[in-house]
């Protein structure tokens, strides 16, 4: 046996290897995953955005026009008119001087994190953030306190502690696998008082919170107070790549020291113009936003009255807590032979004993399809044993 195969047994002993899934068509409320028709309860599409025939024709318009790729990073010959539009809309729509694009919101937190701390500094990162910012803490080589989940005390504590050196407090708006929202007023009141900047990835807040989907900053009223907002065009904007919000100071070093925007290839062009179809839309059409929420809202209760209790804020981002990694891929599996395609998450992206169901709701579910969802996660969650309480809050490892 190799040790790759050794590796991959064990992955597997331990319930952890994972396996693509092939999914014929777009990305609708209905898919065809591994040839039969499911209801889809686990994308980020949420606005259904990815499948509008206006961001679909922006894409092969710009395919036509300017290519199916850009050729180059931005700063040699791969900046092009799309990107330019696309970053002065996103800088308008999020209330900040500048935008700048990434190839995706791993490449934006990872740059802009490596780029804003270095070694004798301080970062301070929540316990729940997403990988991508685990990742950028550490190719930034600062020193990196994990705060606990969502506590600003504990967050000040360690400001306290690191005496001045901190250079950045970085949170997920909503986080991504618990569906909560970030403490974000006391994060800026602390950023404030102790003179390190404020970073917030709003992967997930996008298109779903704040003013007509304007995202968590922005719905807490804290856009002038918030250094970095970074958020992605491939959840709620239905395309695909990044983007960090800042002042044109900050924004302009960020173009001169993100490596993965310095050393990377410029997005494909209709991958730009599908973002900026799909801005359009989420401008002209804020009952979007709102539908989105009372599918939520809808889900939710549906759970609740199967004696389950979802865990989040409220927001499209709804996990049901199971425990072991096996029992949450069983659970999936049982659902998905029901027609119920819903992920199981399992370790490495939550802690051990924190597996779980992540159901994601889109504006384009019907409420009937999400309450027949909830009574089959009930009656199967039953089936297996669960009771479905909110999911533990446990640190991943830093
Ligand atoms: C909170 C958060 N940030 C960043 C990312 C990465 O974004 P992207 O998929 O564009 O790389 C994700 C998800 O994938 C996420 O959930």
């Amino acid at each position: 046996m190799t040790d790759v195969a050794e590796r991959l047994a064990e992955l597997r002993d331990r319930g952890l290897r994972r396996r693509l899934r092939l999914v014929e068509g777009p990305q609708g409320p209905r898919v065809t995953l591994d040839g039969r028709r499911v209801l889809l309860l686990c994308s980020n599409n949420y606005l259904g955005l990815a499948d509008h025939p206006r961001v679909k024709e922006a894409a092969a318009e710009a395919a036509l026009r300017w290519g199916a790729g850009a050729g180059a990073s931005r700063l040699i010959s791969g900046n092009m008119r799309p990107h330019r539009r696309l970053e002065r809309r996103l800088a308008a729509f999020k209330g900040y001087e500048a935008a700048l694009l990434f190839g995706s919101g791993y490449l934006a937190n990872t740059g802009t994190i490596a780029a804003l701390a270095g070694r004798g500094e301080g970062v301070f990162s929540d316990e729940l953030n997403h990988a991508s910012i685990i990742d950028g803490c550490r190719l930034s080589r600062a020193e990196t306190f994990v705060y606990r989940h969502a506590d600003a005390e504990h967050l000040a504590w360690g400001l306290r502690e690191a005496g001045g050196r901190g250079a950045l407090i970085v949170t997920d708006g909503v986080f991504s696998m618990d569906g909560d929202v970030a403490p974000l007023a006391e994060l800026a009141r602390l950023a404030r008082d102790h003179g390190c900047r404020l970073m917030v990835d709003e992967a997930h807040a996008t298109g779903a919170l704040g003013p007509g989907g304007r995202g968590s900053v922005a719905a807490a009223g804290l856009s002038g107070e918030v250094d970095i907002v970074v958020g992605t065009l491939g959840k709620a904007l239905g395309s695909y790549g990044a983007y960090a919000c800042a002042n044109a100071e900050l924004s302009e070093y960020l173009l001169n020291a993100a490596r993965p925007f310095v050393f990377s290839t410029a997005p494909p062009p209709p991958v730009a113009a599908a973002a900026l179809a799909a801005l359009d839309l989420l401008e002209a059409e804020p009952r979007l936003v709102e539908r989105l929420a009372r599918n939520a809202a809808a889900l939710r209760e549906a759970l609740v009255a199967e004696g389950l209790r979802p865990g989040g804020a409220g927001t499209q981002i709804v996990p049901v807590a199971v425990g072991e990694a096996s029992l949450a891929m069983e659970l999936s599996e049982r659902l998905l032979e029901q027609g119920v395609f819903a992920q199981g998450i399992r370790p490495p992206t939550v802690p051990e004993g924190a597996s779980r169901l992540r159901l994601t709701v889109m504006a384009t579910h019907e409420p009937d399809e999400l309450q027949g969802a909830a009574r089959l996660v009930g009656a199967t969650a039953r089936e297996l044993g669960l009771t479905g309480a909110a999911p533990p809050v446990a640190p991943l490892a830093a």
